[in-house]
C-alpha cells in the first residue's frame, strides 16, 4: 500500500461537504459518493447513474459509532459489524430516530443498508468528511461495476471527480444482510461468501425467498451487463471471446483467464475488469466457462447469471 494522498482525499472531501458528487474506491469496487444527509447531493447519484428512484443506496460509515447513530443494531447486528466491519458485508438495520439521512438515499423505506469499507483511502475520506456517505457503484446504471478509477473514467467522462486509490482488492460488490428477529437472510450474493458468515457466527444464513416481503429492490435481473452477448458454462465457438477458469485454457487475444489455479479469490478480484477488457474489444460474444457454486462462486455467478439475462 502506499502512502496516502492527503491532499486528494482533502479535496474530495471538501466536494463532498459542499454537496457535490466524488468518486472514491472501497475494497470491493468504486463508489459514486455524496453527503448521505444531503437530498440535493443523494438525488444527484440517481441522476447521474441514471438510476431508478426506488433503489436504494448503501450508506457507508466510518465507523460503528457513526452507524449505531443512523440505524438500530440489535445484538445480532452488533456482532456481525464488529466480526465483519470494516468489510464487504452490508447489514439492513431499521432505521433510528432523528437518524439526519436525506429520504432519497433509502427510497423513504424504513430500513437502510450500512457498510463500512475496508480500504484506507474510503475510510480517511468517511473520517475526514465526517459524514455519512451513500455511493452504489460508480458506473452508469446497468453497466459493469468499475473496479478501477480509470474505469469509472470512462463511465462518466469528467462528469464525476475520482479519487483514485489503484484497483479493488475484492472486485465483487459487498454482500447484503437483512436480520429478522434471530434469522440471517442474504439479499445479495457478494464479496464476503455466506459459508464465512455462517462459520463465524454459527448459524445458517438463508436467501431471500423470490418476491419476498424482505428484499434489495436493486436485485433486477439485468443488470452488470456488458454490451456483448454472454453464454455461460460453456466453451468457446471460432470468433467468440472467452472468459477462462483453471488450468487448462488456451492463450490468445480474446482469452481471459479468471483465475489459471481456479481461485475464487483471484476470479472475483478479475471478473469486472476482465468483462471490460474483452467488451472493449468488441466482440459480440463473451462465452464463459463453469464456475463452482463454493465460496465466492456464489457472487460470481450471481453476476455472470445477470450479465447474460436478456436485456
Ligand atoms: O460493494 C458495494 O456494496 C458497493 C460499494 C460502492 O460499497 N456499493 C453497491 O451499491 O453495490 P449499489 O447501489 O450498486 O447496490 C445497493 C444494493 C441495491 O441492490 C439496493 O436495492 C440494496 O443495496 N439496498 C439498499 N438499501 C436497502 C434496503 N434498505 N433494503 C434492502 N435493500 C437495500
Ligand atoms: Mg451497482
Amino acid at each position: 500500500m502506499t502512502t496516502l494522498d492527503l491532499k486528494a482525499i482533502a479535496d474530495a472531501a471538501a466536494l463532498l461537504r459542499a454537496g457535490k458528487l466524488c468518486a472514491f474506491p472501497t475494497e470491493t469496487v468504486y463508489g459514486l459518493g455524496a453527503d448521505a444527509t444531503n437530498a440535493d447531493a443523494v438525488l444527484s447519484i440517481y441522476e447521474t447513474k441514471g438510476r431508478p428512484r426506488f433503489n436504494p443506496l448503501i450508506v457507508h460509515c466510518a465507523d460503528l459509532a457513526m452507524a449505531e447513530r443512523l440505524a438500530q443494531f440489535s445484538p445480532l447486528a452488533r456482532r456481525l459489524a464488529n466480526t465483519f466491519w470494516p468489510g464487504p458485508l452490508s447489514l439492513v438495520l431499521p432505521l433510528r430516530e432523528g437518524h439526519g439521512l436525506a429520504d432519497v438515499a433509502t427510497a423513504g423505506l424504513d430500513t437502510v443498508a450500512l457498510r463500512m469499507p475496508d480500504h484506507p483511502v474510503a475510510l480517511a475520506l468517511l473520517r475526514e468528511t465526517g459524514l455519512p456517505l451513500a455511493a452504489p457503484s460508480a458506473n452508469p446504471s446497468g453497466k459493469l461495476s468499475p473496479t478501477t478509477a480509470e474505469q469509472v473514467r470512462r463511465g462518466f467522462g469528467d462528469v464525476v471527480p475520482v479519487l483514485d486509490g489503484g484497483p479493488c482488492k475484492s472486485g465483487v460488490e459487498s454482500t447484503i444482510l437483512a436480520i429478522d428477529g434471530d434469522r440471517l437472510i442474504q439479499l445479495r450474493a457478494g464479496a464476503l461468501a455466506r459459508d464465512a458468515i455462517e462459520e463465524a457466527m454459527g448459524q445458517p444464513v438463508e436467501l431471500a425467498a423470490e418476491g419476498a416481503a424482505i428484499s434489495a429492490p436493486g436485485m433486477l435481473l439485468s443488470h452488470y451487463a456488458p454490451n456483448a452477448h454472454m453464454r455461460l458454462d460453456t466453451t468457446p465457438r471460432p470468433g467468440e471471446a472467452y472468459l477462462a477458469f483453471g488450468p487448462k485454457a488456451p492463450h490468445n487475444s480474446l482469452i481471459r483467464n479468471l483465475s489459471e489455479t481456479g481461485d475464487l479469490h483471484e476470479a472475483a478480484r478479475n471478473l469486472f475488469s476482465m468483462l471490460h477488457e474483452l467488451d472493449a474489444a468488441g466482440v459480440s460474444v463473451i462465452a464463459v466457462a463453469p464456475i463452482p457454486e463454493t465460496g465466492l462462486g456464489e457472487a460470481i455467478n450471481d453476476r455472470l447469471r445477470r450479465a447474460a439475462a436478456p436485456r
